[in-house]
């Protein structure tokens, strides 16, 4: 199997899976609860903050656990909306955003917020120009996609952030789930109000991830009930999924360096090596992104076919964001980018991870260069 959709998800690293497995198994006591069994899983779950905290250079009480990317950018997207309501009813976002801030601020608009969404270039890259421009004195959020999971272009958060010193009464959201260990974000240089991570995307399970708001941030909780997560997240932690997060944040962040060094290698040969197969148009850009995403179309083949092809021979790609792959229509982000509507519902998108080889690089081109020229055939 040589699986290259890294960017819908990863898979487990065997000792996250262990750790899981271990302390669902030996500390299952609720950490609300009072007797020591309670007070051990309590212990386990401010150890993986800590640990978390320190890796980020960041303070622990700044992290609050959650269900992963999606409930993490709607915590910080809605949970700002309704704390600042009065503050003023402005939200600026970008037009490249995931489906799950996306359609926050779409329903945000149904209640009454006015959202700014900011275009793209052909490379897929905002202008800060035009996010400080779009700035008024109602603006109460700005949320901007760190690295775009269907293209892998990187939004310029530092030079953004760096900006909105001049506006202190905006509240700043990045989501940062494409980028953990791939494109670092520095908590210490930047000013970033929250910051959504997500651990699937990063070797950790399902089910896992974790909002950052720094110190001082107020947010609105989505969920009524227990005081959990500093009253932030009602609802019993997931004690053994957050204990695997922090474990495979950890070994993430140790093989960060080298792992995209060794990523750019994958990337850079996928690129040289499929731009020589006609047809093949690229659409992440040269610079400005990620080293784990290339996104490409063939013509107009339709991309299902292609999938099939390499899933049958045990490839395995995507079409654009996973959420949204099964959608019949041309993606959003490619749109924005100014590509045809034929070009957009056409791609493919390969998402490395550190764990994937040059020889499965290889041996995929291999195959395209076999399968594109047959299939375009066969399309006429
Ligand atoms: C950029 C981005 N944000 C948010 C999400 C949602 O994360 P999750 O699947 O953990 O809900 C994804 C998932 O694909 C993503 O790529």
């Amino acid at each position: 199997m040589i699986y290259f959709d890294n960017s819908a998800t990863t898979k487990p690293l065997e000792e996250v899976v262990q750790t899981y497995l271990k302390v669902s198994t030996n500390y299952f006591g609720n950490p609300s609860s009072l007797h020591t069994l309670g007070m051990d899983s309590q212990i386990l779950i401010e150890k993986a903050r800590k640990q978390i905290a320190e890796l980020l250079k960041i303070k622990p009480k700044e992290i609050i656990f959650t269900s992963g990317g999606t409930e993490g950018n709607n915590l910080a997207i809605k949970g700002t909306a309704q704390a600042r309501r009065n503050r003023g009813k402005h939200l600026i976002t970008t037009m490249v955003e995931h489906a799950s801030s996306y359609e926050v601020f779409q329903s945000l608009e149904k209640e009454g917020f006015e959202v700014t969404y900011l275009n793209v270039n052909k490379e897929g890259h905002i202008s800060v120009d035009e996010l400080i421009e779009a700035i008024r004195q109602d603006t109460i959020l700005i949320s901007v996609i760190h690295v775009n999971n269907e293209t892998g272009a990187i939004q310029p958060i530092e030079e953004i952030s760096r900006r909105l010193v001049d506006y202190p009464h905006v509240r700043f959201h990045v989501d940062h789930v494409q980028g953990v260990h791939k494109v670092p974000l520095h908590f210490n240089d930047v000013r970033i109000d929250f910051c959504t991570m997500s651990a699937h995307k990063f070797h950790g399970l399902k089910g896992n991830g974790l909002l950052y708001v720094r110190e001082g941030n107020r947010l609105s909780s989505l969920l009524h009930g227990g005081e959990q997560e500093f009253k932030l997240r009602a609802g019993t932690e997931n004690v053994a999924g957050i204990v695997a997060m922090a474990k495979a944040f950890r070994l993430g962040s140790e093989h960060s360096r080298q792992g995209n060094q060794h990523l750019e290698t994958l990337k850079t040969t996928f690129i040289a090596g499929i731009k020589k197969i006609d047809k093949v148009v690229i659409h992440t850009p040269v610079k400005g992104s990620a080293p784990h995403i290339v996104n490409f179309s063939i013509g107009h083949m339709k991309p299902e076919v292609l999938i099939q092809s390499l899933s049958k021979v045990g490839v395995y790609v995507s079409t654009k964001s996973a959420c949204s792959s099964k959608l019949n229509e041309p993606s959003r982000i490619l749109l924005a980018q100014g590509i045809d509507d034929k070009k957009a519902s056409s791609a493919i998108r390969v998402s490395f991870s550190y764990l994937n080889t040059e020889d499965e690089v290889k041996r995929v081109l291999n195959d395209l260069e076999t399968m594109i020229p047959e299939l375009l055939q066969v399309q006429g």
